[in-house]
Order: structure tokens, then C-alpha cells, then sequence
């Protein structure tokens, strides 16, 4: 895994949008996540994005086709706490995108077991991911794929667990329980189909995990640790993620 470490989160997303923008012209879709981390990613994607000519931007535009990790089941697209609302929020309207071409699992299906396997093949049909952006779980976790996880798991509904849903309360007014408890979520063996992965880490309490990946080998215990096995992967930290790495 090649490694390089920027001095803050703003510096870090500013890199990550520049790969994000060269990739969205590309053949294979984008793999796209969610997340505090991704905020400034997209931000940063918009401000370059409504820098481009008009004839690029549109070209781009009419061009674009993404596929998210994941969603939780139960929350509709509408609802302001799914991850459709957040992809509306920081990527299709900043963006000028239309819905259709930022692809999710639907977490208000009524089957999600189908509905997993239905997203599956619809990327499938879709050719597969080119550039998989991932960010990284206080446990180890990439999209919603909870340890113990093997590398050959495939996009599935499933539990999520108690420092996932602790992690994500913010957006449920503070409390784990009423952060979903199953999700959606592409499996490992999508991620590593992707040509390429870019997996990015912010701040300090990254910190523990962002070591025990980069010291330690491939383990069902630490789902991020299968990135190792894949030959295009990029980790792109920041200090405060790293801190053990500056000097
Ligand atoms: C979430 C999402 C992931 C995300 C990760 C890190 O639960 N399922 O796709 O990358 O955990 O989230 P954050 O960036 O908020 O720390």
C-alpha cells in the first residue's frame, strides 16, 4: 500500500477531490462513501468542479456514474439521515448531478437480502468499480463490512455493530440505538474488484487503527487489513492520523 501523509484534513481532501476529478471521465464507475471525512472531499470536488468551463463541467456531468458503499436499512431515500440524503447533500446538488446517476442500495426496500443482491448486479452491469474511495471505521470497518469479515464477503444486508452505531450517533441525535441496526453494504470482494482504491483517514481518533493497518497483516479481525492483498491501493492520512509518522 503506498502511504502518503498530508498536514491536515483540508490538504488531505484537496488531493482526494484532484484523483476523484481525473477518475469521474473514466470508463468504469466511481465507488463512492460517506462520512465526516468525505465532507471536505466533496466540498473540495464542488469547488473545482464550478471551476471547470462550462463546456468540461457538462461534459463531465453527462458522463457521471457513481455507486456508494452502502445505506442503512430501513431509512428511505428520503429520509434526511440515509446516506441517499447525504450524497444529495454534499455531491448531486453541489454537483449539478441528476439522482439516477449516483447509485445506492435502497435501505427502505422491503426485502433487503434481494436488495443486495440486486445492487450487486446492477454494478456488475455496470461494469464494476474503477476508483473505490474508501474511508476507515473506528474498528477497522470499510463501507459496512463489520469484523470478523473475510476478504471474500459479497454486497449483503447485515448487523452492524455497537462501536459502528456509537460511532455514527451524531446523525441520530446522540443515541446508538437509534442509529439503524442492520445496513447494506458492498463486500470486500466488490472493493478489491476495483482497479484502483484510494483509502482515506482523518484525525486523531483514526490514529490506533490507522497503525494496526499499516503494521499488522491481512485479518477477518481487521476487514481494511484485506486492502493489503489488492495491488493499487493508496492510503492518504493526515498528521493527526499518522502522528507516529511525522518528524
Ligand atoms: C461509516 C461508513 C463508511 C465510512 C466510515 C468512516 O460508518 N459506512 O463508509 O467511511 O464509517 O466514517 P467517518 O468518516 O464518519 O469517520
Amino acid at each position: 500500500m503506498e502511504l502518503s501523509v498530508e498536514p491536515d484534513a483540508a490538504a488531505t481532501a484537496a488531493v482526494v477531490a484532484d484523483r476523484l476529478l481525473e477518475a469521474c471521465c473514466q470508463d468504469r464507475p466511481l465507488g463512492l462513501a460517506t462520512g465526516r471525512t468525505m465532507e471536505p472531499v466533496y466540498a473540495a470536488l464542488a469547488g473545482r468542479w464550478s471551476a471547470l468551463p462550462a463546456g468540461e463541467r457538462c461534459r463531465l456531468t453527462g458522463r457521471w456514474c457513481s455507486f456508494n458503499l452502502d445505506e442503512y436499512v430501513g431509512l428511505a431515500s428520503g429520509d434526511p439521515r440515509s446516506f441517499h440524503a447525504f450524497m444529495a447533500v454534499h455531491l448531486v446538488d453541489p454537483l449539478g448531478l441528476n439522482r439516477q446517476q449516483v447509485h445506492l442500495p435502497d435501505g427502505g426496500a422491503t426485502d433487503p437480502d434481494a436488495e443486495a443482491r440486486r445492487y450487486r448486479a446492477e454494478l456488475q452491469a455496470a461494469g464494476g468499480i474503477g476508483l473505490q474511495l474508501l474511508g476507515l471505521g473506528l474498528n477497522g470497518h470499510v463501507g459496512f463490512n463489520e469484523p470478523p469479515c473475510g476478504a471474500d464477503s459479497r454486497c449483503r444486508a447485515l448487523a452492524l455493530s455497537a462501536t459502528t452505531r456509537a460511532q455514527n450517533a451524531a446523525d441520530f441525535g446522540g443515541d446508538p440505538a437509534a442509529v439503524p441496526a442492520r445496513a447494506i453494504t458492498l463486500g470486500l470482494a466488490e472493493i478489491l474488484a476495483a482497479e484502483r482504491i484510494l483509502l482515506v483517514v482523518t484525525g486523531q481518533r483514526k490514529a490506533p487503527i490507522l497503525r494496526r493497518l499499516l503494521e499488522g497483516g491481512p485479518s477477518s479481525e481487521l476487514p481494511a487489513s484485506w486492502l493489503r492483498r489488492h495491488p493499487a491501493v493508496s492510503v492518504i492520512a493526515d498528521r493527526a492520523a499518522a502522528p507516529w509518522l511525522q518528524g
